[in-house]
């Protein structure tokens, strides 16, 4: 079944949601009952969210009032719900730094490469954003065909704080590639943006979760690693079809055909709440 979101001058479906995540003082950072290896990979990626999102953010939202006119409600949409998940991020990263103080340099060496990043220009601000947006909604697909396999063990807060997210993203898939294309549309632009956004994201996330292996005393588990690389693997055949097509003339993210569970997943576990 294909779940189509309308392109730029259609009404948007970009709801702004909040979806009520609280984690108690003592919430376990090790979250998942057989594979605590996958727990780390997420809890690395919710390290970065605080400083990725906030930069997407500010990219699209310096650059609003010149979109065009059909492509800037889903813009301003679509940064209200990044600035809803870096919150909710936020508060979880807040139980990893105080329950492992020697993992703030991270968050210290990714604050400043994102201040390096703000220097840049604004047209190098919406390229970023859109190739970041491509490798969520490829891990948002990635994970969808996965679902059971992931999340079945995992404790119910941790999986709620990751599949609402994931659900937005592919909500939200198309948003920042109108903006690119409406502030500027230079493809060179977007291969660099995009080539850094993998660099930076694929870095941090790396050494955020050897960090995390780490305090989890896995960092020398064989089958951790094999499994980070099984899935290292899977997402790159992933993710590369999908940044091919989106550095191609007339391709626009609106005409991919979206994973079903995770829309689903939203509806019927976030929506009917709110
Ligand atoms: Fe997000
Ligand atoms: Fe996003």
């Amino acid at each position: 079944m294909a779940v189509v979101t309308p392109r730029a001058g259609e009404e948007h479906r970009i709801r702004n949601r909040n979806p009520k995540i609280k984690f108690s003082e003592d919430y376990p950072l090790q979250w998942h009952r057989t594979i605590p290896e996958f727990a780390c990979a997420c809890n690395a990626v919710s390290l970065l969210m605080p400083h990725v999102e906030p930069f997407v953010v500010r990219s699209v939202e310096r650059v609003a009032d010149r979109l065009d006119d059909d492509v800037r409600p889903a813009a301003l949409a679509f940064a209200r719900q990044e600035r809803q998940h870096h919150s909710q991020h936020r508060r979880f990263n807040d139980r990893v730094y105080a329950a492992h103080p020697g993992l703030a340099w991270i968050d210290r060496l990714m604050a400043a490469t994102f201040r390096v990043l703000d220097r840049r220009s604004d047209e190098f601000g919406v390229a970023f954003s859109a190739g970041a947006e491509t490798i969520a909604y490829a891990g948002a697909r990635w994970t969808d065909d996965r679902i059971g396999l992931l999340f079945d063990d995992a404790e119910p807060t941790a999986r709620r704080l990751f599949l609402w997210h994931l659900a937005e993203e592919v909500e939200h898939k198309g948003a920042a590639h109108d903006v690119w294309e409406s502030f500027s549309g230079n493809r060179f632009k977007y291969v660099l943006g995009t080539m850094t956004s993998v660099l930076v994201l694929a870095f941090f996330a790396f050494i955020g979760t050897l960090g995390l292996l780490w305090t989890q005393r896995k960092l020398f588990s064989p089958r951790a690693h094999m499994n980070l690389f099984i899935w290292s693997c899977t997402y790159i055949f992933e993710f590369m079809p999908l940044a091919v097509i989106s550095a191609l003339p007339g391709h626009h993210p609106n005409d991919l055909t979206d994973p079903v569970y995770l829309p689903t997943w939203l509806k019927i576990e976030v929506d009917h709440e709110l």
